[in-house]
């Protein structure tokens, strides 16, 4: 777009379904990009909106609530505080956090459902659907999961396979299955109102081909949908939990959610801007937040609906054909919409070599982070920028994480503005010395500072964040290599003036890094606003070698970052190896033995039995040597459990025993039965023992 007719900016990040906590995914994929990209924008004294919300509609958060067995609203009231409440410790600066249970957002997507019904853009069909007997209701979108057709994968969903990232109908599975019963579901006619995509093809192909600059991977996709046909696309579904189909005969109906929540967009725009007129503090603000309140009198419209306004959507490479392809349709179908300008999807984000999974316990959650972290909200911000997966998937390790805290963040830059700010205070009484004679070496790192913002505003203008950052922190590296090869700790002594030139400068460069790191590290940016007490400036300052001025007096030095400790590092690793062991399969389990007659079973004795004591068998690591009480007779065993239990504190403890097992020595003492162990993949064991206190000699059957 060019940028002489952008007069403001409308950025969006995905609305996370409100079915979770979110984690280091979500942030590195999504919204710590929307958040420099936003903040640089303000830096610059742009006009801009960024606006997000909760999903709240949907499967996702009917499964969730069948899970935990409470209503959708309580698990969208409690996620979307906890995420909110992430989001602002995180300094994701959204100029609203909304919902969509919200009631303009109902009345905005309701509303926008019904101008397409009335300009005769949906098209009415009966078709046969998925139906779960046992559940008695259809099956749609995560209800169902089955192969994907396109690429194999077992567990795509009845929308979308979020491995190849192709959109399906649920009719399109292979294998269908029922998420709520495990049952093979039944088909069954119903009513619904398609979107015919196919009709929007020439000018969704127009869209995207003029937009090549998009990124590969994001550009790609959308060719390859394109060029594969698009098919009509069902916007209802027969459901309880969502916003309700406002025409007559969609009784029991609700709007895709892949309808609605693009539409959550618009509404917290909407609501951002009405919230604002109101001029008072509006009670139901409760429910979101809304940042810079006083400058939001706006008319929403105008963040929607003009050519002139740049609308950018911050997604995860999974959301890519609902923002490129379906979303841009219902707009064109509706008519009075701005397509989007670019829609910067990162690829994802893998934990220590694996696929982050919510069910699988194998993420780093924000609000777990804060608790363990506190203060290092930035050192998260920095180190999933640095690893961002914005060409391709990336891993997150927790040693990469120390190692870039430790020898980047604490080495490089805050190293570089202690040095500055405590040799400011030694030599100067906090004074900034003036600007004395410039040598050419100092001339030489003035040029260099300057050439800096226009190679970051780049990068970030053309989404490369990553690129951003390092170059920022070459800022710091510049000022290291000055402080290096000027050593004005030595020439104190000889030539005081020299080092009044050297600390000027080098607060010239502290002051940029200041503005420079604040889209990035904004609670770091603060702290050295407050440290170097020369106030906030804009974007366009930057690069100067006069942004601090000589005679001002800076306030104490205070370290920006602090090294992290192993221990704290050994702490994540153990949580996320109990997560591990948590998940693994046993792996006896994984094949299952030879089928036997019930004879053969029946030939075990299996008796209650309680011991009555126990001791260690010497010069052995693993045995005990147990007396029983099996109801029948009191007897020894010798049982492998020494690593787990010590005698003292199984005396009592009643177990399962077989009791004609044939007798065996074992280390010169003679066994007569076995005590029967659950073992777990770790090899750990444990008794398995009737539920209840039981009579002695009960029969295990
Ligand atoms: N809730 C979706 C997800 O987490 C994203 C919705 S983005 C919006 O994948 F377009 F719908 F807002
Ligand atoms: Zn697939």
């Amino acid at each position: 777009m060019d940028n002489s007719k952008i007069k403001r900016y409308t950025v969006t990040a995905a609305l996370p379904y409100t079915n979770g906590p979110v984690h280091i995914g979500h942030l590195a994929g999504v919204y710590i990009p929307a958040d420099i990209y936003a903040r640089y924008l303000r830096s610059n004294k742009r006009d801009v909106k960024f606006v997000c919300g909760s999903d709240e509609n949907g499967v996702p958060i009917t499964l969730k609530a069948k899970r935990e067995g409470i209503t959708p609203q309580e698990v969208v009231d409690k996620y979307h505080k906890i995420i909110g409440d992430s989001f602002k410790e995180f300094g994701v600066s959204f100029d609203i956090y909304h919902r969509t249970s919200s009631s303009t957002h109902h009345q905005t997507a309701a509303d926008f459902f019904e101008t397409l019904y009335n300009k005769g853009v949906f098209t009415e069909e009966v078709t046969e659907q998925y139906y779960d007997e046992t559940a008695k209701q259809f099956l749609a979108d995560r209800y169902i999961t089955g192969t994907c057709p396109n690429c194999g994968n077992e567990n795509a969903y009845g929308d979308q396979c979020e491995n190849c990232g192709s959109t399906l109908n649920a009719t399109d599975l292979i294998n269908p299955k029922s998420t709520l019963s495990g049952n093979k579901p039944i088909l069954k006619e119903t009513k619904n109102w398609f979107l015919p995509l196919d009709k929007y093809e020439e000018r969704l192909r127009a869209y995207i081909e003029s937009h090549k600059e998009w990124r590969p991977n994001v550009y790609g996709q959308c060719q390859s949908w394109l060029n594969a046909g698009l098919q009509p696309r069902a916007m209802t579904r027969d459901l309880d939990w969502g916003i309700r189909v406002p025409v007559r005969g969609a009784e029991g109906k609700v709007l895709y959610v892949w309808f609605d929540a693009p539409i959550g967009y618009i509404s917290a725009t909407k609501e951002l801007c009405n919230y604002a007129k109101l001029d008072v503090w509006n009670p139901k603000a409760e429910e979101y937040y809304i940042n810079n309140y006083e400058s939001d009198k706006c008319g929403w419209e105008e963040y929607w609906k003009s050519d002139e306004t740049k609308l950018v959507h911050f997604i995860g490479k999974d959301n890519i054909v609902f923002h490129c392809i379906i979303f841009p349709a219902m707009l064109m179908a509706h008519g009075d919409y701005t397509l989007a300008d670019n829609v910067p999807a990162n690829e994802f984000l893998n934990l220590e070599g694996q696929k982050i999974s919510t069910s699988k316990n194998w993420a780093v959650w924000l609000n777990e982070y804060l608790r363990e972290f506190e203060g290092k909200q930035d050192v998260l911000r920095y180190v999933l920028t640095a690893t961002a997966p914005e060409t391709k998937d990336n891993d997150f390790t927790w040693k990469d994480f120390q190692a870039r805290n430790n020898n980047e963040l604490v080495a490089i830059l805050g190293n570089f503005v202690n040095r500055v700010t405590v040799l400011t205070h030694k030599y100067f009484n906090g004074i900034v010395p003036t600007l004395m004679q410039v040598t050419p070496q100092d001339q030489a790192v003035i040029d260099e500072l300057a050439t800096f913002p226009g190679k970051i505003s780049a990068s970030i203008e053309n989404y490369r964040f990553r690129e951003a950052l390092s170059e920022v922190m070459n800022v710091a590296r510049l000022g290291n290599k000055y402080l290096a090869e000027t050593e004005p700790w030595k020439l104190i002594k000889t030539d005081e003036d020299r080092v009044r030139t050297i600390l000027n400068i080098s607060l010239q460069i502290c002051a940029n890094l200041q503005l420079l790191i604040e889209p990035f590290m904004p609670f770091t940016s603060d702290k050295l606003m407050k440290m170097l007490n020369n106030g906030r400036q804009e974007w366009s300052e930057a690069g100067s070698s006069t942004l601090i001025k000589r005679g001002h007096t800076i306030n104490e030095a205070v370290l920006l970052f602090e090294k992290i400790e192993d221990a704290a590092i050994d702490f994540q690793i153990e949580k996320l190896n109990q997560s591990k062991t948590a998940n693994a399969v046993p792996a006896q389990a994984l094949l299952a033995k030879e089928n036997i007659q019930f004879d053969d079973f029946s030939k075990m004795d299996i008796r209650v039995a309680t011991i009555i004591a126990a001791e260690k068998v010497e010069k052995t690591k693993k045995l005990l040597k147990l007396t029983v009480n099996t109801g029948i007779d009191e007897r020894t065993v010798v049982s492998g459990i020494a690593e787990y239990y010590k005698p003292e504190d199984i005396v009592g403890k009643q177990v399962s025993m077989i009791v004609n097992l044939a007798p065996r020595e074992i280390k010169g003492i003679l066994s007569q039965g076995m005590i029967l162990m659950a073992e777990n993949s770790a090899g750990k064991l444990t008794f398995v023992a009737p539920a209840e206190q039981f009579t002695e000699g009960s029969v295990i059957r």
